[in-house]
């Protein structure tokens, strides 16, 4: 069984695949009007969401296919204090494929573990969001053209923005690309994503104070919303809510060609004005979204009936109940499941969360 639970999952044969498959299901939406009939996708929403859970909906209805799940975990047997494995045990017998969302970092993948039938992570926490990456990737093939050889400014909350971690891992798998970090410091990119994904893959990249110094040089900006419900204190959230804000002056250097990005929601991080500018493309991300899930669907459905089992979810290395989780929203601290860690990808000698990547406790 293949699961996506990390952008990883898929190697860059296979992201391109996904893509092609999107592109022509754009250009032959007939063709695959009966794709996936009998078939039951089960959407498990465990967190807020709108573009996410409403775009797998409609994937799978243009796709003939039905759907059945929840929106409000408050409304499950969650609320009673089901665990996320036992839940999944039980959607296998009723669907042919889960998307998950959890604000436990680390719940898709113990769905995966658990399960007769494919799960994608639709984001776990302020971990991971691979099915925003392929939207994104999408979008940028449709924008652009290219994955190699593309300068990416991420702007805003680097640390808890799950859209950001996922791209980048993606993009690793990709050559002569460039990423220019800006946030404050509060909000920086996690050091896990620093040593194991950009310096292990050989991305430069460049941490600034200011979009407007890099904006000239930028292929693409990457916008994000403060994720304020993953801050732990009011107060530092309030310090740094108001951090960038893109205005139409702040483009006033920037190439024709940029291409402005944005997983959505807005907050007040891009200014309405700007949405008139041809390079704002977050509303048509959002329309690619939908494709893009589509194809990863159908793509997921086929490896299940063809059987298709290469997919380690436990890495190489793993030892198994020796040391505790740093990351107070890892599953690993929230339900009774074994605490995994593997040894780092760098020669820092640590040991990180097989879950969610965080260090392990001192
Ligand atoms: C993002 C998410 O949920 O991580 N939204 C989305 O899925 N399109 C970004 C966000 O919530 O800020």
């Amino acid at each position: 069984m293949r699961h996506i639970i990390d952008p990883t999952d898929l190697s860059r044969e296979e992201l391109d695949e996904v893509i092609d498959l999107a592109l022509d299901i754009i250009d032959n939406r007939e063709k695959y009007s009966e794709a996936c009939k009998g078939k039951k996708l089960a959407t498990l929403f465990y967190e807020p969401s709108t573009r996410t859970r409403l775009s797998f909906t409609a994937a799978m209805m243009e796709l003939g296919g039905n759907v059945l799940g929840f929106s409000d975990a408050q409304s499950t047997s969650a609320s009673k204090g089901e665990t996320v494995a036992d839940t999944t045990k039980v959607i296998s017998c009723f669907a042919d494929i889960i998307a998950m969302r959890h604000f436990e970092e680390g719940a898709a993948l113990v769905s995966a573990m658990n399960s007769r039938i494919p799960v994608i992570n639709a984001g776990d926490g302020s971990h991971s969001h691979p099915t925003q990456t392929l939207t994104d990737l999408l979008t940028i093939k449709r924008e652009i053209g290219r994955f190699d050889n593309i300068k990416i400014g991420f702007c805003g909350d680097l640390r808890f923005g799950r859209t950001v971690h996922s791209l980048i891992k993606a993009l690793a798998r990709y050559s002569g690309v460039e990423v220019i970090l800006i946030a404050p410091d509060e909000l920086r990119l996690p050091d896990y994503m620093k040593y194991e994904v950009c310096e292990k893959y050989g991305i430069p990249y460049r941490e600034v104070k200011t979009m407007e110094e890099v904006m000239p040089e930028l292929d693409i900006l990457y916008m994000t919303r403060v994720q304020k419900e993953r801050f732990l204190d009011e107060d530092e959230f309030d310090r740094v809510k108001d951090a960038f804000i893109l205005t139409p002056e702040k483009l006033a250097d920037a190439k024709p060609e940029l291409r402005i990005l944005h997983p959505l929601p807005r907050v007040n991080e891009i200014t309405v004005e700007v949405d008139a500018d041809p390079r704002a493309a977050y509303f048509r991300q959002v329309e690619n979204g939908k494709f893009v899930r589509m194809a990863l669907i159908l793509t997921l459905l086929k490896w299940a009936a063809e059987g298709d089992d290469k997919q380690k979810l436990i890495p190489e290395g793993t030892v198994v109940n020796e040391h505790h989780c740093s990351n107070r929203r890892c599953i690993s601290n929230m339900e009774n499941v074994d605490r995994l860690f593997r040894p780092a990808t760098d020669d820092s000698g640590i040991y990180r969360c097989v879950y969610c990547e965080s260090k392990a406790a001192k």
